[in-house]
């Protein structure tokens, strides 16, 4: 068997020098069915290897109870298959865009900032969850014939604390496990985040986008020896809602990637191929500049990221160019293409004809009602994604004074004696018009995913402080949960009472359902026109968040979700509706 160490100046197989070619592929964030075709690119591109994350907070949505959990081996086995090496990153704190940085809702509510630290309740969890995990990374280790070359220790630690009694207590958790492959580390190549983040007698690497050079110079003061490792070259970037797309020049990115591998160094481009944030997993930054302390900044459901490999598994021109120069690094010539995957046949218009009011909805999926003198957040109600309702009356005879919400994460849909009175965001906070009492007061309150970076990680989510009439505080609220994964569980939403769509247009929110007619299934993109904001299944798969906000304005939908003859869509809209949908 194989053995593959870390030596003076090279990773090296069995002794002899390799360098990592390797691609970022997130496996929660492509269709299984796709994985073959999506790894077969890679290989094609010239990697010899592929990056993976776990998400902790999919794979274990309560304590004790765990979803789809054997998907990292089945992934690792299908990278063998392909021909590639594999590293993975486990966290348990992953950052990646996604929701909480991967971390569950249940374990930061709980314990706050007691996460990523030496707290003994924190590290029992990840105990558990690593004891159940690495098993499927241990047995598939090279030095047993698989394909895991290598295994994360957190993830850039450095950009957030200093608990190296952590570092050192994961480290030994993970050898625990069975891990005996080399462990690294990755930082920003800045003096703090390497300082916080490296361990003594573990590799660290880099992460950067560009200025290889001196990002390899900075990684040299701290860790004088060892291979040089870009772990996240970043050839691309993420969007956020209501942002601008983020576009990076192909042929830059190719010259940062020539450049890396001039120094000497092996690399992981992120993203090879990034893939989607299906199902309400996007995660969310905080602006403000360095301290990441501003407004809030959720990421759309696209995860393409300007990837070489687009969300559709199209080779790009960056694909092109980086393939050139991956070339210059190989043996022998590059594999072909897999394949392209099908296409979704003539484009389809479809007219959402049934309705149910979300009152209705939450009556048929909602949790419980919560009644407490204050709201109860999102945590404490144990919604992960999805919205709450609150429910809270304004006494009288009062007055008009404005009405707001301290704490809103993060936007509210408010009705006062059930008509619609606005829609507030956690930075505009206070209804246009002054309310009167008595009233009833109803806000419908979405999660746009969990902060995944910097020091507000893991903040909560729904109304945090309290509905506010002037300076009042108003008392004894009433909150249920609609958690997404509801829709999931099998014949729930067949359960709903739907009707047909009040009104001459359809704009009420409420959940819309149609079936219509596929002739040839294939990978398609889904619009929305005239729809707001809200969450779209084809036959109960969830595509992720659609918003008019923007820049992103249609959904990738895996040929493998649909089918040939009927198929179903529900949308979940929250604001104002449209009245059909196209697939194409
Ligand atoms: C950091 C993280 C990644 C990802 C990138 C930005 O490097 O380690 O998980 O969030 O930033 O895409």
């Amino acid at each position: 068997m194989a053995e593959f160490t870390v030596g003076d100046a090279d990773f090296l197989l069995d002794g002899r020098p390799v360098r990592l070619l390797s691609g970022a592929l997130h496996y929660f964030r492509v269709h299984e069915e796709q994985w073959d075709h999506r790894l077969a690119m890679l290989r094609a591109m010239g990697l010899n290897c592929v990056e993976t994350y776990v998400p902790w907070n999919m794979h274990e949505p309560e304590p004790g109870r765990y979803a789809d959990d054997a998907a990292l081996g089945r992934f690792l086995d299908a990278a063998h298959r392909a021909g590639l090496w594999a590293i993975v990153r486990p966290g348990p704190y992953i950052c990646a865009e996604w929701e909480n940085g991967g971390l569950p809702h249940w374990l930061t509510g709980r314990l706050g900032l007691r996460v990523r630290t030496e707290d003994p309740e924190y590290l029992g969890h990840v105990e558990r969850w690593f004891t159940r995990l690495l098993p499927q990374v241990a047995e598939r280790q090279i030095g047993r014939g698989g394909p895991v070359i290598m295994v994360q220790v957190e993830n850039e630690y450095g950009s957030y604390g200093t608990d190296q009694g952590y570092l050192r207590q994961l480290v030994d958790l993970l050898r625990s496990c069975g891990v005996t492959v080399p462990l690294f580390t990755s930082d920003g190549p800045e003096d703090h985040m390497l300082t916080g983040g490296s361990v003594p007698g573990v590799l660290a690497t880099a992460n950067f986008g560009s200025g290889a050079r001196e990002g390899f110079e900075t990684l040299r003061r701290h860790q004088p020896a060892g291979p040089l490792m870009c772990m996240e070259f970043w050839c691309g970037w993420f969007d956020h809602w209501g942002a601008d797309h983020v576009v990076r020049d192909p042929a830059d990115a190719a010259a940062t990637l020539r450049e890396i591998l001039e120094c000497g160094a092996s690399v992981n481009i992120y993203m090879a191929h990034g893939g989607t944030n299906f199902a309400g997993w996007s995660g969310a930054n905080r602006g403000g500049g360095d301290l990441h302390m501003g407004e809030l900044q959720p990421d759309v459901t696209s995860y393409d990221y300007g990837a070489p490999v687009d969300e559709f598994g199209r080779p790009t021109r960056k694909f092109w160019l980086f393939r050139d120069v991956l070339a210059l690094y190989q043996e022998g010539p590059l594999p072909e293409l897999p394949p392209a995957p099908a296409l979704f046949g003539a484009p389809v218009q479809v007219e959402l004809t049934e309705w149910a009011p979300l009152g209705d909805v939450l009556d048929v999926l909602g949790g419980t009602e919560a009644e407490t003198p204050v709201p109860a957040s999102f945590e404490q109600l144990d919604v992960d994604r999805g919205l709450v309702r609150y429910r809270v009356g304004i006494p009288g005879p009062r007055k008009p004074r404005p009405l707001s919400v301290a704490g809103l994460r993060d936007r509210a849909v408010v009705y006062v004696d059930g008509v619609r009175a606005g829609v507030l965001s956690g930075e505009h906070a206070v209804l246009a018009e002054p309310v009167a009492g008595p009233a009833a007061v109803e806000l419908w309150v979405e999660s746009l995913g969990r902060v995944n970076y910097g020091p507000l990680m893991g903040e909560t989510k729904g109304i945090t402080g309290g509905v506010m009439h002037e300076r009042q505080y108003l008392h004894g609220v009433r909150s249920r949960g609609l958690r997404l994964d509801a829709f999931d569980e099998a014949g729930a939403v067949a359960k709903v009472p739907f009707r047909a769509p009040a009104g001459d247009g359809a704009a009420a929110p409420g959940l819309y359902r149609a079936t219509f007619e596929v002739a040839v299934p294939g990978d398609a993109e889904l619009e929305l026109p005239g729809w707001t904001r809200g969450f779209v299944w084809v036959n109960g798969f969830n595509l992720g968040r659609y918003w008019s906000a923007g820049p992103q304005h249609t959904l990738y939908v895996p040929g493998p979700v649909l089918r040939e003859g009927t198929n179903e869509v529900w949308v979940l809209e929250l604001e104002a509706a449209g009245t059909s949908v196209c697939l194409g």
